[in-house]
């Protein structure tokens, strides 16, 4: 069976325009830090980084005695994981609210590690 000629037609090139296809501007990378002030370690973070997670990636100890034994390993349970922020407070997630019933008679610059979020430069003092 032959194929039917009569339905093909030539492209005509001539008359194609070019498409510009507009850019869409992407989101500058942020970069975000953490200083562990007792430690003297400086580390840099991903956008939106965990900060406890960061803390034992970097061996960095976030608890005290009773802490390593009694952690709940970071699901927000047990506020084992205390820190205190000397700088960029602004630049962590908002208190969550297990976080607002934990630390309702510490510091407002203290949080619980676990439950932070990293998106910008920060200075964290541990066991504090
Ligand atoms: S590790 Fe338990 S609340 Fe943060």
């Amino acid at each position: 069976m032959q194929p039917a000629d009569t339905d093909l037609q030539p492209i005509n090139t001539e008359s194609v325009e070019e498409v510009v296809v507009p850019e869409t501007p992407k989101p500058a990378f942020q970069s975000a830090s953490v200083n562990f002030v007792k430690e003297g370690k400086e580390v840099v973070a991903s956008q939106g980084a965990n900060l406890r997670i960061k803390a034992v990636e970097n061996q960095v100890d976030l608890y005290t005695f009773g802490g390593k034994l009694m952690n709940c390993g970071g699901y927000g349970q047990c506020g084992t994981c205390i820190v205190e922020i000397v700088e960029g407070m602004e630049n962590l997630s908002p208190r969550t609210a297990f976080e607002e019933r934990k630390l309702k008679k510490k510091p407002a610059s203290y949080r619980l590690a676990c439950q932070a979020l990293v998106n910008g430069v920060v200075s964290v003092k541990t066991k504090p």
